[in-house]
């Protein structure tokens, strides 16, 4: 009887997720939701991944945005609305580069309700050496930096693939994509002030990953085991 009771009071937790992570390009989004999601088994949404893969593809899509890519612009509002709209699950995810405008703000607002919004900072100086030491899989879409060098230089140590450089991490773009970020995107700090969770991204991968999970942790958000 007891054992019954048991199996009937038994509280089944379901945590059920949704961050944004908000941050200059080469701050270490990518790499803190990347330990995020695998710590709280989330799933990590890139758009910057969506496009690249597109462009990788040449699919029409491909074609049309690679030029705004290299040039460290941002892609047209409606672009990105249909293809988030194709991989954004109801729950459980952490959204790394997206969004990036007021506009995106409001068109994510009208199809799902975040949780939380991680701004992860940086100062320019780190931000510019993390970015002209990159290397990512051509292959697998690992990302290699001078926080992590490959075994052997130029080859991906997962799956073999090239190591290369990506087509915006070029000086002048990197320039460019601190602009974009600082016009465009900077102002939902302030749209998302009552969400907003601040980590200081000028420290190691692990340290951000353990702060960022501290400050989750404070708001009732556990590491899955
Ligand atoms: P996206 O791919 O999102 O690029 P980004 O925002 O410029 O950011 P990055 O991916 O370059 O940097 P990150 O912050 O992820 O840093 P990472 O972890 O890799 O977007 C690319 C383009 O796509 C945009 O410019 C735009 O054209 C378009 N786009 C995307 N989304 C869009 C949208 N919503 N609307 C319109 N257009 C859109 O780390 C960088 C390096 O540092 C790595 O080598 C890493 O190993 C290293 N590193 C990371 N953390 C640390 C650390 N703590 N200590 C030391 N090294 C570290
Ligand atoms: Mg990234």
């Amino acid at each position: 009887m007891d054992g019954k009771k048991n199996i009937l009071t038994k509280k089944v937790v379901i945590i059920l997720v949704k961050f944004i992570i908000l941050g200059p390009p080469g701050t270490g989004k990518g790499t803190l939701a990347d330990g995020l999601s695998k710590r709280l088994r989330l799933k990590h949404i890139s758009t910057g991944d969506l496009l690249r893969t597109e462009v990788k593809n040449a699919s029409s899509l491909g074609k049309k945005i690679e030029n705004v890519l290299s040039k460290g612009e941002l892609v047209s509002d409606n672009l990105i609305k249909d293809l988030l709209k194709k991989n954004l699950p109801i729950n459980d995810f952490i959204l790394d580069g997206y969004p990036r405008t007021l506009e995106q703000a409001t068109d994510l607002e009208k199809i799902n309700e975040i949780d939380y919004v991680i701004n992860l900072q940086s100062i320019s100086e780190i931000i510019i050496k993390r970015l002209s030491a990159r290397r990512i899989c051509l292959n697998c879409k690992s990302v290699y930096g001078s926080n992590i060098l490959p075994i052997v230089r130029g080859v991906c140590d997962k799956c073999g693939g090239s190591l290369i450089r990506r087509a915006d991490d070029s000086p002048k773009t990197i320039e460019n994509r601190l602009i974009t970020y600082k016009k465009q995107t900077e102002p939902l700090i302030n749209y998302y002030k009552e969400k907003i969770i601040n980590i200081d991204g000028n420290n190691t991968p692990e340290i951000v990953l353990g702060i960022t999970l501290k400050e989750l942790n404070d708001r009732g958000i556990e590491a899955r085991a």
